[in-house]
C-alpha cells in the first residue's frame, strides 16, 4: 500500500467536507495521511482541526475564502511552502470538496465572476493548476461531482434544473437585472459548474503528470446541508424533510466514502475523470463528453484566472 502522504482538501468545515476529514484522521497511523485543510478562517476550520488533531492527525489549517482567487493563490502558496520545508509528507491526494449553490445568479465573486461558478469551479481550477507540480506520484485529484449536471424523472419532480452549457466565459458572468433571477436560474448555474467539472477533469487528465490520476465522487443526495443556505425558509424545510426518504445519504454516511475515493487501494485504477457515485463507478452520460467543450473550458479557464482584477 502506498504510504498515505498528505491530503489537502478544500471545504472541510462542515457536512461533507468535515465528515471525510475526521474519517481520514481517524484510521490507523500507518493508513492516516498528514492534513491540509483548506477554508475559510475562524471558528469552524479550527474546531475540525482541532478535532483531527485529537484523532492523532498532523493537520495545518490554511485559511482560505474561495470566492478570492488571490486567497486561493496565497493557499496554494503555503502548501507549497509546507511541503519544501518537510512540514508534512508528500502531497499524495487533493479533494476540491467545497462547494455553493449562490441563490441569486447576479453574485460575483471578488474577481466579479458568477460566484456559484467562482466557487465550485475556477477556485480549484487554480488551486489544482498552481500545485500541479507540487504531487508526489502515484497522487489524486478527487473532484466532486453532482449528478444534477443531467435531467432525470425525479429531479424534473422536484424541479433541480439540468444544466445549460454555455461558453465557459458566459457561464463565468453574473446575471444582471433590477430583479433576482430566481431558484431556477440558481440551480442552473450549480449544475453548469458541476457539469464543468466533470469537463475538466477529463483534460485535467490528459495535460496531468505521470502518476497523477482524476477521479470524481457524488456524494449521493444530502438534503439540509448547508449547500442551499440562502434558498427560501420553505425550500429548506422540505429539503430537511426529503432527508428522512430512505436511499438519501447524508455526511455522516458518505464523508468516509470522499475518504476512501482519496486513501483506499480500492479506487487507486480510477482515472480520465472516473465519476463514482457514493460506492458504484459510474459511466457519465454522453453529455459529460466533449473535447470540443473539454478544451474549449481549458483555455476558457486560462483566460478567466488571468491575474488581471480584484487580486
Ligand atoms: N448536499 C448534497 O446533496 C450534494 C450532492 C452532490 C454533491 N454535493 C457536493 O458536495 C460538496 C460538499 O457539499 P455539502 O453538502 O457538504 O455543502 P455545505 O454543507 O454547504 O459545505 C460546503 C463547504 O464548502 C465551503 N465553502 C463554500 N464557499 C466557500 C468559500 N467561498 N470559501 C471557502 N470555502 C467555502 C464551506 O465553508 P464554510 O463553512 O466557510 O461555509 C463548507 O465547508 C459540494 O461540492 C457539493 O456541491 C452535495
Amino acid at each position: 500500500m502506498t504510504e498515505p502522504g498528505t491530503v489537502l482538501i478544500t471545504g472541510p468545515t462542515r457536512n461533507l467536507g468535515r465528515h471525510a476529514v475526521l474519517a481520514m484522521a481517524g484510521r490507523p497511523a500507518h493508513q492516516r495521511p498528514d492534513l491540509l485543510l483548506v477554508g475559510r478562517s475562524g471558528r469552524d476550520l479550527t474546531a475540525v482541526a482541532d478535532e483531527a488533531r485529537a484523532l492523532g492527525a498532523r493537520v495545518h489549517e490554511i485559511g482560505c475564502d474561495l470566492s478570492r482567487l488571490a486567497d486561493v493563490r496565497a493557499a496554494a502558496a503555503a502548501t507549497r511552502t509546507l511541503l519544501a520545508e518537510g512540514a508534512v509528507r508528500p502531497l499524495r491526494a487533493l479533494v476540491a470538496n467545497a462547494g455553493a449553490m449562490s441563490v441569486d445568479t447576479r453574485q460575483a465573486s471578488a474577481d466579479g465572476y458568477e460566484l456559484t461558478f467562482a466557487v465550485n469551479y475556477l477556485a480549484h481550477a487554480q488551486l489544482i493548476g498552481d500545485l500541479r507540480g507540487s504531487f508526489t506520484a502515484p497522487a489524486r485529484v478527487v473532484l466532486i461531482g453532482s449528478n444534477t449536471y443531467h435531467a432525470n424523472v425525479w429531479r424534473k419532480l422536484l424541479h433541480v434544473p439540468a444544466a445549460e452549457w454555455a461558453d465557459p466565459v458566459d457561464l463565468a458572468r453574473p446575471a444582471t437585472g433590477d430583479q433576482a433571477p430566481g431558484m431556477t436560474a440558481s440551480g442552473v448555474a450549480y449544475s453548469n459548474a458541476k457539469l464543468a467539472i466533470l469537463y475538466y477533469a477529463h483534460e485535467l487528465q490528459r495535460r496531468a503528470g505521470e502518476g497523477v490520476t482524476v477521479s470524481v465522487f457524488e456524494p449521493g443526495w444530502m438534503p439540509g446541508t448547508a449547500l442551499g443556505r440562502g434558498a427560501p425558509k420553505a425550500f429548506q424545510a422540505m429539503s430537511r424533510a426529503l432527508g428522512r426518504f430512505p436511499g438519501v445519504s447524508t455526511p455522516q454516511r458518505s464523508g468516509p466514502l470522499l475518504a476512501a475515493m482519496a486513501l483506499d487501494e480500492r479506487w487507486a485504477h480510477l482515472r480520465d475523470g472516473a465519476f463514482v457515485v457514493k460506492t458504484k463507478l459510474t459511466e457519465v452520460q454522453p453529455v459529460a463528453h466533449d473535447r470540443d467543450r473539454e478544451q474549449r473550458l481549458w483555455d476558457a479557464t486560462t483566460e478567466l484566472l488571468a491575474p488581471t482584477t480584484g487580486t
